[in-house]
C-alpha cells in the first residue's frame, strides 16, 4: 500500500510502497479515506519532533484520520464494513492510573505512543487494523468534515481545562452574571478556527486574532460566527488593551504566549495548546511583575495536550449542532483537498495561507469497499 512516511530526526518526507499490516494486528480493518496536514507533521517532517515504532526505519505520519470499516473480526461487536470511523491518536502506557482509566492524553509516564507521530505508525496510507477502544464511529452526515474530528478533540479538551478553571467564577448565587464571558483565540489555523467556533456556540464573545489581513480565508467565517479578526503583524496594540476571561494559544510561539498573557482578564486562564520549538532561544522575561500579576489576578496558566475518547465524542456532539446552526462552516475550513500522493509537495512547500490541507486517500466511500 501507499504511504506517506519520515525517517525522524532526519528531515524530509517521502511516499513508499508498504506491505498492508497483517489481520493479526487487530479485529476492526480500516480503509483510509481522509488525512489531514497539521502543524505535528510538518514539525516532524522538518526533523523537530517524532519518532518511528520499534523496529521500523520510518514512521507513517498523519494523525487527523478518517476511514470505513472493510473487515470486522466475527468476534467483535459494535462495527459493521461500512462505518465511518476516527481513530484516537494516543495509545496509553499500561502503567498509570490515567492510561488504564482511558485517559492517556493525562498519561503521567510518558510512556505512551502517539499514532503517526510517536512511536506508532499513523494514518497517511490505504489501510490500518485497530481494537475498536481506539475507533469512534462517525454519524453519516458528519462525513464531510469528520477529518476535523481529531483537532476538534483537541480543542473541546482545552476549552474544557480552560471551562474547569472559570468555573471557580460561578455562580455567585444573587449575583448573575450581566454579560457573557469573553475569550479571545490566538491563531486562525484548524485549532483556532475550532475554537472559535465552539466557544461561539457557548455563548462567549469571540476575538480571535493572527498575523494576517482581512483576505484571510478564516475571516469570513469568523465573522459568521459573531467572531472579530484583529491583525496583531504589527503588534498587540491592535487589541487596545482589551483583556479576555479565557484565551486559547493556538499558535506556537514563545513570544506569542507572553504577549497573550497581559491581555488575560482578573480571575481568567490561559489554555496553551501551541507547541513550541524547544531549541528556541531563551526569551528575558520580566518574571517579578508577571508572576505577581497572576497571583494578584487569580490567574491560571493551563497547557492541554492530546484528547482522549470523550473529547472526540463530545467533538462530535458539537459538530453536529454546528451544521445545523452554521451550514457548510466546518466545511469552510478544509480549504483544499489534494490527493495522498500530493503530500511531498504539500510539505515540501511553505505553509500556504489555508485553513486545513486535507490528503484524500479514497476519492469515495461509495459502493463496495475493497
Ligand atoms: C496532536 C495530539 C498530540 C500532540 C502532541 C497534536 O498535533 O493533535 O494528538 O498529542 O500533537 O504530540
Amino acid at each position: 500500500m501507499r504511504a506517506i512516511v519520515v525517517r525522524p530526526p532526519k528531515p524530509g518526507v517521502e511516499l513508499i510502497d508498504c506491505p498492508a499490516p497483517s489481520r493479526a494486528a487487530g479485529p476492526v480493518r480500516v480503509t483510509v479515506l481522509e488525512c489531514g496536514v497539521c502543524g505535528t507533521d510538518r514539525d516532524i517532517v522538518n526533523g523537530k519532533y517524532g519518532k518511528p515504532p520499534e523496529g521500523s526505519p520510518f514512521l507513517i505520519l498523519g494523525h487527523e484520520n478518517l476511514g470505513v470499516v472493510h473487515a470486522v473480526d466475527p468476534s467483535t461487536a459494535g462495527f459493521v464494513p461500512g462505518d465511518l470511523v476516527v481513530a484516537t491518536v494516543r495509545r496509553g502506557c499500561g502503567r498509570c492510573r490515567f492510561c488504564s482509566a482511558n485517559r492517556s492524553d493525562f498519561c503521567e509516564t510518558g510512556g505512551f505512543t502517539e499514532c503517526g507521530i510517536n512511536g506508532a505508525h499513523g494514518y497517511m496510507t490505504e489501510e490500518y487494523v485497530e481494537s475498536p477502544e481506539y475507533l469512534v464511529k462517525v454519524p453519516r452526515p458528519l462525513r464531510s468534515v469528520a477529518v476535523l474530528l481529531e483537532p476538534m478533540s483537541v480543542v473541546e479538551k482545552a476549552i474544557f481545562q480552560g471551562q474547569r478553571v472559570l468555573d471557580r467564577k460561578e455562580p455567585t448565587p444573587g449575583h448573575p452574571r450581566t454579560e457573557a464571558p469573553s475569550a479571545l483565540i490566538a491563531g486562525t489555523g484548524a485549532i483556532g478556527m475550532l475554537a472559535a467556533l465552539v466557544l461561539a456556540m457557548r455563548g462567549y464573545r469571540v476575538a480571535a486574532i493572527d498575523r494576517h489581513g482581512g483576505d484571510t480565508p478564516g475571516v469570513p467565517l469568523l465573522a459568521r460566527l459573531g467572531a472579530r479578526h484583529v491583525n496583531v503583524a504589527t503588534g498587540f496594540d491592535a487589541l487596545d488593551g482589551a483583556r479576555f476571561d479565557l484565551v486559547i494559544e493556538a499558535t506556537g510561539s514563545v513570544s506569542a504566549d507572553f504577549s497573550l498573557i497581559d491581555h488575560l482578564g482578573p480571575n481568567g486562564v490561559i489554555v496553551l495548546t501551541g507547541i513550541p520549538d524547544e531549541r528556541e532561544p531563551p526569551a528575558t522575561v520580566p518574571g517579578g511583575q508577571l508572576f505577581r500579576d497572576i497571583v494578584l489576578g487569580n490567574q491560571a496558566i493551563v497547557g492541554s495536550v492530546n484528547a482522549n475518547r470523550t473529547y472526540f465524542e463530545s467533538g462530535l456532539r458539537d459538530m453536529t449542532v454546528a451544521e445545523e446552526r452554521w451550514p457548510g462552516a466546518l466545511e469552510s475550513m478544509i480549504t483544499s483537498r489534494l490527493p495522498l500522493d500530493a503530500a511531498p509537495e504539500v510539505f515540501g512547500s511553505p505553509r500556504r495561507g489555508g485553513v486545513k490541507t486535507v490528503l484524500r486517500v479514497r476519492p469515495t466511500d461509495a459502493g463496495p469497499v475493497p
